[in-house]
């Protein structure tokens, strides 16, 4: 069963968890080597590849600019999320703590999912860590998951993530291809 969070203090809360996200070093633990001899073009090499770059949150430390441009869509995309009341009620336990001050599992939210899209967009230097995307969605398997989703909150989510993706620049066509990475995971994150 969905619940529903209003927007009312969300939106300031996760905005300043948002500049403390963006003020603390602690995204790129999972960084291999970067000895990778890619021979096919990947969508990870169209969003930036494996090009170093700085990174404009961790000043002095580089970022591979492909996994910089999923972060930043990430980060805007759970933005987007929180001010949406349509989905906003599945991420109540996320909201709470940041709301009050606790923006560790906005941290761990934030990079899973960026080393998700990373891995599911053709990264070779970073993995996956957390959840199935079965047992990420099943409230039964994680206690921070509000409820079942069905096909319509999928929906929604999408359209949020373009939303995401559109504020932090992304072009319409590399949009359409993550659009396409990510209805591939449908089957298992709609469970009812
Ligand atoms: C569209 C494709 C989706 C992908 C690729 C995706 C991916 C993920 C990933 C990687 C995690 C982190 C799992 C972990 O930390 O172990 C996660 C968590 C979560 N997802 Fe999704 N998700 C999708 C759709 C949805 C939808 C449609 C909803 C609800 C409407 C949803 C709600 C959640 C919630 C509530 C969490 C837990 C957040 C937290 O850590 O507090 N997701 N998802």
């Amino acid at each position: 069963m969905k619940k529903t969070t209003t927007k009312t203090g969300i939106i300031t809360a996760l905005l300043l968890a948002v500049i403390v996200l963006a003020l603390t070093p602690t995204m790129q633990s999972c960084k291999k080597d970067n000895n990778t001899t890619a021979t096919t073009q990947t969508l990870y090499d169209s969003l930036g590849g494996t090009t170093m770059v700085n990174d404009p949150s961790h000043p002095g430390t580089m970022i591979e600019k492909g996994r910089l441009g999923i972060r930043s869509v990430v980060d805007s995309t759970i933005f987007v999320i929180a001010g949406d009341t349509a989905i906003n009620g599945f991420f109540t336990v996320l909201l709470t703590e940041v709301t009050s001050g606790n923006t560790s599992g906005l941290t761990a939210l934030s990079k899973n999912l960026t080393d998700f899209f990373c891995v599911a967009t053709g990264a070779k230097n970073f993995t996956y860590g957390g959840k199935s995307m079965t047992a990420a969605h099943d409230p039964a398997q994680n206690s921070r998951m509000n409820g079942k989703a069905d096909s319509h909150d999928f929906d929604v989510f999408v359209n949020d993530l373009v939303t995401g993706a559109t504020k932090v620049g992304l072009s319409s066509q590399l949009i359409g291809q993550v659009g396409r990475v990510v209805n591939t995971t449908r089957s298992q994150v709609v469970q009812q």
